[in-house]
Order: structure tokens, then C-alpha cells, then sequence
């Protein structure tokens, strides 16, 4: 068993791997080596946005790795300010010219609200976003859509208008912030949930919640990565690690010859909520514009 073969068939019927690598501040000079490295460690599923600025690099990275690009799933997303029917249309566009590809695997809406926005603007925008990217998808430009940061309010919104469902929902997902109304939502309704920040983005734990990993990495002989990626994997979760040394990217691939129990599943989910990096979908202030000249 490992995360290449190990697969989930998506509700509209492509697959994906078990895990992914993301490539969010995979930045400067050696972004495309540290992209090969992770498609020589076995990486084939690759998380990048319009915003991350990694585009470029990412599709260089899988030019010169001569691996056929058929064996890559390429996941993108538009930015906040990218919503609305022609932006939408724009923005795949850019991402296709970034990337140097002639489609992306999946398509995704980065954030479902500006902070501010009112309820009547953001689900009619939302829905001309999704307009856009079904038309998208029917001309060949995408295979799959989806959503990211998406509560269930924003999803309920989304699946009474639109034609075709999110096949996933990136969420910020780790020990220590579980989402578990969010994630069961999104179970129900055959939506993938996929983990951003998997590892909690490496902050730092309370005690107990430390302990709690701590105790269990070391009984099946792991890292407290590793226990917190298999906490996820055994949830239907995919999780979408970043990391930048190979020592990182091979473990946070070892996770597949121990299996935790279901009583120690609920005790990392029952941890206390204290990891959660801060952003809440409906009033998030970026941090970062887009650069429009990347
Ligand atoms: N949809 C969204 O809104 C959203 C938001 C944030 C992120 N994302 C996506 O999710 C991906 C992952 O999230 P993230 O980058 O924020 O955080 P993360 O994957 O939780 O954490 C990355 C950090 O963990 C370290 N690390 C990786 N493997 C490790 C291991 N085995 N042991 C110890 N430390 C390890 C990395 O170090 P090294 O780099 O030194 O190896 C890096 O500092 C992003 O790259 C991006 O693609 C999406």
C-alpha cells in the first residue's frame, strides 16, 4: 500500500491519490528542484493557486521530470477577487498560460467570501464562479471542480443552484482542529474532504494535545507527522503536506504499514480545539494580495 496507488474515486468518477503535496511557500530559487525532488520521492498529486505564486515552477517541475503529464493530478484555485462569471474564465486561463498546460485536474474556488461581503452577494457570485467553471469543465479545460474553505452554509448555498457538485473541499484540517461538523457534512454529500495545514503548518501544540501525539507516535514507532497524516488518511481525508526537505517528503509518505484504533481516532479528534491557524472563511482578511504581475 502506498499514497500513489492508493486511490478515492471522486463523485464524478476520477480518481485521486491519498495524499498530495502542497506547494504553498515552495518560494525562491530552488522552488522547481524542491518540486522535482518531491515527483522523484513518488509525489503524482500537486496543490498549487493562482496566489501562491508557484504555478511557474510547478510546471516546470513536471516538464523536465519527463513523467508523462497524463500521470499528474494538477489541482488550482481562483483567488477571492478572481470570482464572477468572465474573472473566473480569465483567471483558469492564466493559470492554464502559468503552468504551461493545456487543462488543469481539478479547479477549485479558493475562498467562498470577502470579509464584509453580504450574504446576497457572495452566494450570487459564488454561483456565477460556479457557472463559469461547469462551462470550463464541459469544453475540456477541467476534469473535476471544487471548493476550498467552504462551511456548510456556503456548500448549501452552492449544491441548491448548482448542476454539478463539488467532488472536494480543502478545508484547514489537523489534530487540534478537526472540523468535524464541516468534515461529516461534506462526507454525506459524497464531497472529498482534502487537509490544508495537515501538519498544523508545524506551530506549536498545547501540552496535552502534544502528549497525546507524542505517547502515540511512539508506541507504533512514527513521527508526530506521521501519526497526524494517518490520523486523517483513516477519516477519508486527503492531506496535502508541504515540505521542502526530502527527509520530510519521504516520511510524511510512510504512513501505510500501521493503523491507529478507532478509540485513539476519537481521542485525537476529541482533542481540545487549539491549533486552528486563525483564518475563518467568512471573515478572512488576506494577508496577501495577488500579485497580478506573477
Ligand atoms: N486552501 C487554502 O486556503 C490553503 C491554505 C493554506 C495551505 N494550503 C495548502 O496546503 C498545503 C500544506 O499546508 P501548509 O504548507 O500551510 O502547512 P503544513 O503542510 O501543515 O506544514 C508545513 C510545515 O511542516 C513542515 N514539515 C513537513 N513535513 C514534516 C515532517 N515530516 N516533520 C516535521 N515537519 C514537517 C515543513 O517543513 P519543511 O518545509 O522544512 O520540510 C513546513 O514547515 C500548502 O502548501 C497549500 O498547498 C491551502
Amino acid at each position: 500500500m502506498d499514497h500513489i496507488n492508493n486511490v478515492y474515486t471522486l463523485n464524478d468518477g476520477n480518481k485521486i491519490p491519498y495524499q498530495g503535496y502542497g506547494t504553498y511557500q515552495v518560494i525562491g530559487q530552488d522552488n522547481v528542484q524542491i518540486i522535482k525532488t518531491a515527483i522523484q520521492c513518488g509525489y503524482r498529486f500537486f496543490d498549487t493557486a493562482s496566489l501562491y505564486e508557484t504555478e511557474r515552477a510547478l510546471g516546470q517541475a513536471i516538464r523536465e521530470s519527463r513523467i508523462p503529464r497524463k500521470d499528474f493530478i494538477i489541482e488550482t484555485k481562483l483567488w477571492i477577487q478572481e470570482r464572477g462569471y468572465e474573472n473566473t474564465r480569465r483567471a483558469l486561463y492564466a493559470s492554464l498560460e502559468r503552468l504551461q498546460m493545456d487543462y488543469v485536474d481539478l479547479y477549485l474556488i479558493h475562498w467562498p467570501r470577502e470579509t464584509g461581503e453580504p450574504d446576497e452577494n457572495w452566494k450570487g457570485i459564488n454561483l456565477d464562479t460556479w457557472r463559469a467553471m461547469e462551462e470550463l469543465l464541459a469544453e475540456g479545460k477541467i476534469k473535476s471542480i471544487g471548493c476550498s474553505n467552504f462551511l456548510p452554509h456556503h456548500l448549501d448555498s452552492l449544491l441548491k443552484n448548482c448542476r454539478i457538485k463539488p467532488v472536494v473541499n480543502q478545508l484547514e484540517l489537523h489534530p487540534g482542529y478537526s472540523q468535524e461538523a464541516t468534515v461529516q457534512y461534506c462526507l454525506d454529500h459524497d464531497i472529498r474532504p482534502m487537509a490544508w495545514s495537515p501538519l498544523g503548518r508545524g506551530k506549536q501544540m498545547n501540552d496535552a494535545n502534544r502528549y497525546i501525539l507524542d505517547t502515540l507516535a511512539e508506541k507504533y514507532g512514527k513521527s508526530t507527522a506521521q501519526i497526524s497524516l494517518r490520523f486523517l488518511t483513516q477519516k477519508g481525508i486527503i492531506p496535502i503536506p508541504k515540505a521542502s526537505s526530502e527527509i520530510h517528503m519521504k516520511s510524511n509518505m510512510e504512513i501505510f504499514d500501521f493503523s491507529l484504533s478507532k478509540e485513539e481516532l476519537s481521542m485525537i479528534s476529541c482533542m481540545p480545539q487549539t491549533t486552528w491557524l486563525g483564518e475563518h472563511p467568512d471573515f478572512h482578511i488576506p494577508t496577501k494580495k495577488m500579485n497580478p504581475d506573477q
